[in-house]
């Protein structure tokens, strides 16, 4: 898609990944961004400095990505002050859950933010989109729901569904006009993940430590350079880490012999914890 005047909405995007897709969006002509994010602080202040480099183009309002009354609400502004709603990252993401003792409200919150929030805003913009025969879903789902996510079983359930969503509405509207990508990245220097290493619980820590020591620590911005190349492209996967195709590949071609190099690294990392 040529994103050249075209209207996005960014969930996140008071920082980290969110805030660069949006940055680079304007940078490269979008019409207009709507950021929104449940930080109202963070959101405000990252609002403030897009707004200065793009005036007219930059909207940000506080909500949850997750509720089907502040998704409405969301668009609504989008469409009555923008014009329209062209582009959807559904980026918002929670990573908590340490091990298999991980409180039911922290699995609650995972499958809401990192799932639900995507299924009920495709639920808001589908219809609409299948009238003009044309929008673009946006999903970040992670490394982790492709591969799995050490020490974090509510990361690793609900990326895998992130992913899962992504394609499925991809494989139902894709005839239709309506194009879906999906972004997987490993480590990427966010508060997300650099909070990790400094929890108090060993088996957060060690999950971050996994990702960091997976492989290269990309930058945000370096993340939504890739997302703009694929808007080019239209291409469904997005991998800014090119290791994890091949370790995709190395879970397809022999799933029980990646599941005994994966033991091997969770031992590794975690210490034995
Ligand atoms: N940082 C990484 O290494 C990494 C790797 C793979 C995938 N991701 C994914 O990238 C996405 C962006 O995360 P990030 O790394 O930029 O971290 P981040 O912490 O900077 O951004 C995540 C944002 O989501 C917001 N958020 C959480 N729950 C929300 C809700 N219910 N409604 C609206 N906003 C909500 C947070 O306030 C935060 O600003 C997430 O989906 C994350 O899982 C990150």
């Amino acid at each position: 898609m040529d994103i050249t005047d075209k209207v996005a909405v960014v969930t996140g995007a008071a920082g980290g990944i969110g805030a660069a897709i949006a940055q680079r969006l304007l940078e490269h002509g979008a019409g207009g961004v709507l950021l929104t994010d449940l930080d109202a602080a963070r959101l405000d202040a990252t609002g403030k400095q897009l707004a200065e480099a793009h005036p007219g183009r930059v909207l940000a309002r506080a909500a949850d990505a997750a509720s089907t009354a502040d998704l409405t609400a969301l668009l609504a502004d989008a469409e009555a002050e923008l014009g329209a709603v062209d582009l959807y990252f559904a980026n918002a993401g929670v990573a908590n859950g340490a091990g298999l003792d991980a409180p039911e409200a922290e699995w609650a919150t995972a499958l809401e933010v990192n799932v639900m929030a995507h299924v009920r805003a495709a639920k808001l913009l589908v219809p609409g989109w299948l009238e003009r025969g044309a929008g673009y879903f946006f999903s970040t789902a992670s490394a982790a729901g492709l591969l799995t996510q050490i020490g974090s079983p509510t990361y690793s359930v609900s990326k895998h569904g992130a992913v899962a969503f992504a394609e499925w509405l991809a494989v139902t509207y894709g005839s239709r006009g309506i194009r879906v990508s999906c972004l997987c990245p490993q480590a990427v220097e966010t508060e997300l993940l650099m909070a990790g290493t400094r929890s108090d619980d060993p088996v957060q820590r060690a999950s971050a430590r996994a990702v960091l020591d997976a492989g290269d620590l990309l930058q945000p911005l370096d993340v939504a350079d890739r997302v703009v190349e694929a808007l080019g492209t239209e291409r469904f996967l997005v991998l800014p880490h090119p290791q994890v195709l091949e370790f995709y590949r190395r879970k397809g071609a022999d799933y029980d012999r990646w599941i005994r190099g994966m033991q091997r690294y969770q031992d590794a990392v975690s210490g034995g914890a």
